[in-house]
C-alpha cells in the first residue's frame, strides 16, 4: 500500500485526508496541535511543528512514505518542497516553493519575465517604508512579505497610514520583512491552472468580490464563470499561464490572483502553488467535475494526472456566497442559538453550504479570511442568477447573537 504525508491537519485537510483514505493510500498526517481535526482522520498521527522541517523529514522516514502533500496551508508549501526534495520524492522544487510563497522573491522573479503587476518595494523598517511610498504612490498596500490570510493587509492613503501600520504587518512576517505595492483598482479574479510536466492549463477563472472597507482584501463572493470577456479574458488566461511559468512551476496546482482593470489591462497579485481554501477546490468540482485533491494525490505519488483528471468535464456557472458579519448575512456579536441550514439547503439551485460557529463565539465585522463562518454554494443558467441564489439563500440562515 502507498503511504502520503499530509503536512497539517487542520480543518481543510481533513477532507482531503479522509479521501486519500477512501482512495486506498495511507495517510500519515502531521501537525502540532493535537486537537487538529485531521489527525483523528490519518492512519497515522504525529504531534510535529511542521516549521521544524527535520522532524517531518524524520516521520517522513520513519514511515516510509511515497509522496508529500498539504491542501490550503501557504505555510506548509515550503515545507513539503523540502520533505520531498530530501526525500527524492516529486514536488515544486525548495526554489519554486520560496518563489511562490515570498512576496517579495515572486515579485522579483515576475518582474524579470515581464509579467504584469504592480509597482512594489521591499520594506523593513520605516525609513525604507517612506521611501517605498515615494517611488509606489498613493493609494498603497502594505502586506508581510510572508504570511497569508490577508493578516497584516492594510491600504494605504497617507504616510501617516503608514506609520500606524507597518508594526503590524511586519508582526505577521515570521521574517519581519513587508512588502509595499501600488493598489490597484479593478476586479479581483481567481485562476485555478494545473500544471504538468511543464504544461499549464488554465481550469477556471472566476470573479472573486470583496466587501468595502477595512475588510477590502476578503474574498467574500465567488462568480464562475468571470464576469470578464473578449480580449480581456484572454489577457487574464495567458496572464497567469505566464505568471505561473515565470515562478518555475513545472508539475502542480497553481492558485493565480489577479486584477482585471477597467483599462482592459491585467495585473499579477499573487500565485500560490496550493489548492486554494475557502472552497475553490468545490468551486472547480461543481463548475468542471474536476477534483483537485485527486489531481494533488497523483502529482505527489508521481503518478501520470491523464486528461480526463485535469481538464474541465463540463462549465456549470455557480456562485459562492461566503456568510460574514454585515455587509453579509450574519449578525455581529455572541452567538446565543444557531438553527439548521435546512431551508438554505432547499433553496432552488444550492448544492453545498456550510456553517463553522458555536454558542458562545464572537461573530466580528468581516477584516481577515477567518472572519468567513460559513458559505453557500449555488448553480444556475448563468453566473449572475447563480449569485441571485446563492445571495437569497444566504439570507435563510437562522443566527442569534446578542
Ligand atoms: N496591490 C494591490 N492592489 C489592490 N488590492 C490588493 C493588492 N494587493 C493585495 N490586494 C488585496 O488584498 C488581498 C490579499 O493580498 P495577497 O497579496 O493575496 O495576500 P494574502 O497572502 O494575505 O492572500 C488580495 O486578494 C486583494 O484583494
Ligand atoms: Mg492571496
Amino acid at each position: 500500500m502507498e503511504t502520503v504525508l499530509f503536512v497539517g491537519a487542520g480543518r481543510h485537510q481533513r477532507r482531503a485526508i479522509a479521501q486519500a483514505r477512501a482512495r486506498g493510500l495511507r495517510v500519515v498526517a502531521v501537525d502540532r496541535n493535537g486537537d487538529a481535526p485531521g489527525l483523528a482522520e490519518a492512519d497515522v498521527a504525529e504531534l510535529v511543528d511542521f516549521s521544524d522541517v527535520d522532524a517531518v523529514v524524520e516521520a517522513a522516514r520513519r514511515h516510509e512514505v511515497d509522496g508529500v502533500l498539504t491542501v490550503s496551508a501557504d505555510r506548509a508549501v515550503p515545507v513539503v518542497a523540502a520533505v520531498a526534495e530530501r526525500l527524492g520524492l516529486p514536488g515544486i522544487g525548495t526554489a519554486t516553493a520560496y518563489a511562490m510563497t515570498q512576496k517579495i522573491a515572486m515579485r522579483r522573479r515576475l518582474a524579470e519575465a515581464g509579467v504584469p503587476q504592480p509597482q512594489f518595494a521591499a520594506v523593513r523598517t520605516i525609513h525604507e517604508g517612506h521611501a517605498a511610498l515615494e517611488r509606489v504612490g498613493f493609494p498603497a498596500v502594505l502586506k508581510p512579505a510572508d504570511s497569508g490570510g490577508q493578516r497584516g493587509v492594510f491600504r494605504l492613503e497617507s504616510a501617516d497610514d503608514l506609520d500606524a501600520h507597518l508594526h503590524a504587518a511586519l508582526a505577521e512576517s515570521p521574517t519581519d520583512e513587508a512588502i509595499v505595492e501600488e493598489f490597484v483598482d479593478g476586479l479581483e479574479l481567481n485562476g485555478l491552472v494545473i500544471v504538468g510536466d511543464g504544461e499549464a492549463i488554465p481550469l477556471t477563472l472566476s470573479d472573486r468580490l470583496r466587501p468595502p472597507g477595512i475588510g477590502f482584501g476578503v474574498g467574500w463572493i465567488h462568480v464562475y464563470p468571470a464576469t470578464i470577456y473578449g480580449d480581456q479574458l484572454d489577457e487574464a488566461e495567458r496572464v497567469a499561464v505566464h505568471a505561473v511559468h515565470a515562478l518555475g512551476l513545472r508539475n502542480g496546482i497553481a492558485f493565480p490572483q489577479l486584477l482585471a482593470t477597467p483599462d482592459g489591462r491585467v495585473r499579477v497579485i499573487e500565485v500560490a502553488a496550493r489548492i486554494p481554501g475557502g472552497q475553490m477546490a468545490d468551486l472547480a468540482r461543481h463548475a468542471t467535475g474536476v477534483d483537485l485533491v485527486e489531481v494533488a494525490l497523483r502529482q505527489a505519488l508521481g503518478e501520470d494526472v491523464p486528461d480526463e483528471a485535469a481538464r474541465p468535464q463540463f462549465k456549470q456557472p455557480l456562485a459562492i456566497r461566503f456568510l460574514t458579519a454585515a455587509p453579509g448575512p450574519l449578525p455581529t456579536g455572541r452567538v446565543k442559538a444557531i438553527g439548521t441550514l435546512e431551508k438554505v439547503l432547499a433553496f432552488p439551485g444550492v448544492v453545498q453550504a456550510e456553517l463553522y460557529l458555536s454558542v458562545g463565539e464572537t461573530i466580528r465585522p468581516v477584516r481577515l479570511d477567518g472572519d468567513r463562518r460559513g458559505y453557500v454554494i449555488a448553480i444556475a443558467d448563468t453566473n449572475l442568477e447563480a449569485l441571485e441564489r446563492a445571495e437569497a439563500a444566504s439570507k435563510l440562515v437562522d443566527v442569534v447573537t446578542e
